[in-house]
Formats: C-alpha cells, structure tokens, sequence
C-alpha cells in the first residue's frame, strides 16, 4: 500500500467515524429535548470540566517548564522537547532549510530560527566563525505571531497542495535538510480516532519531507506520534526512505502522555510507490 492509499484509507475512516459520532450528539440532544435523558448530565459535565481546568491550571503553575519557558521568552514549554533532542542528536546547525508543519504558537520555530540563524536575523549565538542564514517555514491552521527571521504561513492546513505550494516557493528552490512535524489533530475523545487521524497527518508529512528533501545523509525528518495502534508499521514506512530511525521521548515530554519522536536520519530513497507501480 502506497502512502497516500493509507492516508486516503485513514483519513475516510475518521471522516466517517466523525460523522457518526456527530449523528449520536444529535440523538442525545434529541433524547433531553424528549425527556428520555436527564439535563443534569449536562451539569455533571460542566463540573467534570471546571474541575479538569482546575487540574490544568495546577499543573500549569507546578510546571517547571511552563516557569523557564516564560523566562527564557519562549512561547510555551513545548521549546525544551526540541531544545533537548538537539542535545541529544544534533538535528539544529547554522544555515539549514527547515519547514514546520503544525507550528502554533510558534515554540518550535522560535527554537529552529535561532539555532539555525534563520534569515541571519540571529547573527549568532551558534555560529562562530561565519554566519550562514538558514531558512524556516512554520505553518499551521491557526495564526502563529511573526518569528524574527522565519517565513510564517498562518491558518493554512498543511495538508493542502495550495500551501505545500507555497511553502516550496518560499523555500526558493531549496531542499529541505529537516522536516519538523509536531502537527497533532484535535483530540476526539475517542482513542482509536486520534491515532488514525494522527498517522494520516504523520503519513501527509512523510509524503511532502521525502518529496521536498534533499537526498543527503544529512536530511532529517522529526515528527511527534502517539504510542499506539500503527506506530510500528509507520516507523517502518519512515525507515523504508532514511537511512536511520530513532525514537526519542524528551524529559520534557510529559511523562502521561503517549507522544513520542521518531528521528528519521539520511533520506536514501525517493521512490514512493504510485498505484500504477505498486500493481506491477
Ligand atoms: C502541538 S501544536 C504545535 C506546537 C508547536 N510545535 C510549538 O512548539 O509551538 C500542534 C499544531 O498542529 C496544528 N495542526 C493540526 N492539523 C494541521 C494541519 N492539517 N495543517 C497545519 N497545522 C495543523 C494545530 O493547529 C496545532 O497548532
């Protein structure tokens, strides 16, 4: 199965999956306005709801990370996942070519921008002898404020062939060297639904990174899926195309949650196989 087979496979599935669990509100909307369900349901919900507010603002003060994010002027905490792969696998260098697919509130691109100098608006912590300016493309469905020195392309889904457009032309006939995808679906509250929709947006990323990427040993891809149903058979689609696929779950990364980074390192294929090549 191609790529986009399994994206189109996916991503139908979730549609309808969305479309029924829609159908059913209604229902229950319909059966409280027919006196066969209790209102107070409602208000169990809303107080399970303030209470989880609540919870979040709790441990949004009792975050260390939320505290040095705001210090260091960095717009959320997600800024120490990428700041600490970097330690770990030296994916940031002065004057590379980086596109962010799923880029609000901007954190990742802040952290891309600076290490790699983007624009050579930066002039710079990193690079010492000479200053080379990379390029950073950050885009996302919501708005994301301006990035000294990055390209930013606001409530444009990623998905779209009008924004990967456009995201190629403000490349300007540059190759990519990383694909960073931190790109994550609204949660549905149904588990299986979000892994699907998770791996059909990883899947779109893949697409467009080995498309768009140069064929280097260099070239890196970092994307952010959920432990899960498919993540195996997802890993081996990235390793079919890079040399090598790391896992990596930053400190940072909360430890409830099923996220992890797959580091796929050294783009050695580009032949993504089409329906027609696949049936021969
Ligand atoms: C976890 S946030 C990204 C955080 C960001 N990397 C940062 O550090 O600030 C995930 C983002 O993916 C975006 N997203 C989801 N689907 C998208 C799509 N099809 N195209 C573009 N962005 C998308 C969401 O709007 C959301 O802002």
């Amino acid at each position: 199965m191609t790529i986009v087979d399994c994206i189109s496979r996916k991503t139908s599935f979730f549609l309808s999956i969305v479309a029924a669990a829609r159908k059913q509100t209604q229902k229950t909307m319909l059966r409280i306005i027919s006196g066969r369900a209790s209102v107070g349901s409602f208000y169990r919900r809303k107080s399970s709801s303030s209470s989880s507010s609540a919870w979040w603002l709790r441990r949004q003060r009792n975050d260390p990370y939320v505290h040095k994010a705001h210090e260091l002027g960095y717009r959320a905490r997600s800024a120490f996942k990428l700041l600490e792969i970097d330690r770990r696998h030296k994916i940031l260098r002065p004057g590379m070519t980086v596109v962010e697919c799923g880029a609000a509130p901007g954190t990742w691109t802040q952290v891309a921008a600076a290490a790699i100098n983007a624009g050579g608006a930066y002039g710079h912590e990193r690079c010492r002898s000479r200053h080379r300016a990379g390029i950073v493309v950050g885009c996302d469905l919501l708005h994301v404020d301006p990035v000294p020195g990055a390209q930013i392309l606001s409530r444009a889904d990623f998905t779209s062939e009008e924004t990967q457009g456009r995201i190629l032309v403000l490349l300007g006939g540059r190759k990519a060297d990383l694909l960073l995808r931190d790109m994550a679906p609204n949660a549905s509250g149904v588990g299986t639904l979000n892994s699907s929709a998770q791996l059909a947006l990883a899947a779109r990323a893949l697409h467009f990174a080995v498309l768009n990427s140069a064929s280097s040993r260099d070239t890196m891809f970092l994307c952010k899926v959920w432990s899960g149903a498919g993540l195996r058979r997802f890993v081996k689609t990235v390793g079919r195309f890079y040399e090598s696929v790391e896992e990596c779950k930053p400190n940072s990364s909360r430890n409830e949650y099923a996220e992890l980074f797959e580091l796929g390192r050294g783009l050695t294929n580009r032949r993504i196989k089409t329906n027609k090549s696949a049936k021969k």
